[in-house]
């Protein structure tokens, strides 16, 4: 069956609106939060009713779609050949909780295994970042050009400064030699608005030891609409089914960091 995709991105981008605005209505009052494999790893009451809202709507008017989203609330093993939405209900958590800012609804649409549709949207900063494959990448409606590439020392690169303190991250030390060298470090707390921050010239790069793809999937459509470049930090693609390392940034930093930094195994 053919899929009509901008009736696809209207509709999932109608779904985001909805849903940070019902976000946003939890504000007001308490929140259940619960610690899921570590006490600081948290989930909401509010993350899981977001992630159900996208699965109800989506199995109602696309019951042939496959679902994956951060909390589970799908009980089948997604299949990648199809069409399948990756979401993370709210990316960013812990800002959710401590800030009531700087966080994000992520969604993306494969279609056997290519991205098609990628959505993040900052709820507080009503900003929207999204991308149709080869139709390019937008910020509230406005297209963004193609990324400018800056030499390594003038680069700004996302980071969780956790990770160069961190005694048993393999990374330590090249991540150490990095913060070095750049000539800033940021760390936002949500890997979806810091890959959408590459894209739209905020931040040069940004990595993460260890994410997940419903961290990533949504931010690599939007990438690659405006010339930019995720994957591990090997250069190897990233997968749509396990977690691992990301390197996301412009083309030439990225081969830059990953040959003098990165790339080696560890
Ligand atoms: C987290 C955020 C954070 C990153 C973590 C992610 P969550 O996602 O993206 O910035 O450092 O690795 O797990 O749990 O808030 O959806
Ligand atoms: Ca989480
Ligand atoms: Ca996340
Ligand atoms: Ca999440």
């Amino acid at each position: 069956m053919s899929v009509d995709w901008l009736e696809l991105e209207k509709v999932a981008t109608n779904w985001v609106y909805e849903a940070g605005h019902k976000i946003k209505k939890t504000l007001a009052g308490p929140i259940d939060i619960e610690s899921k494999s570590n006490p600081d790893d948290l989930v909401t009451e509010v993350d899981r009713a977001i992630e159900a809202f996208f699965y109800e709507k989506i199995q109602e008017a696309f019951p042939e779609h496959y679902f994956l989203g951060e909390e589970g609330i799908s009980d089948e093993e997604p299949s990648l050949d199809g069409t399948v939405w990756i979401i993370d209900p709210i990316d960013g958590t812990m800002n959710f909780i401590h800030q009531k800012q700087n966080f994000a609804i992520s969604v993306a649409i494969y279609h056997n295994k290519v991205g098609m549709i990628g959505l993040i949207y900052d709820v507080m900063r009503d900003e929207l970042f999204h991308a149709h494959r080869g139709k390019g990448a937008f910020l509230n409606g406005a297209e963004l050009p193609p990324v400018k590439e800056r030499p390594l020392h003038e680069s700004v690169i996302g980071l969780n400064a956790r990770w160069v303190v961190e005694e048993t991250n393999p990374y330590r030390n090249p991540l150490k030699a990095l913060v070095r060298d750049v000539r800033s470090i940021r760390s936002y707390g949500s890997a979806a608005l810091e890959m959408a921050y590459v894209a739209s010239d905020r931040l040069d790069g940004y990595l993460s030891v260890q994410l997940s793809p419903w961290d990533y999937a949504a931010g690599m459509i939007i990438l690659n609409e405006v010339g930019c470049v995720a994957s591990n930090f090997q250069g190897d693609p990233l997968s749509l089914t396990d977690s691992g390392t990301l390197f996301a940034s412009k083309p030439h930093l990225h081969k830059e960091i990953i040959s003098i930094y990165i790339g080696e195994e560890y």
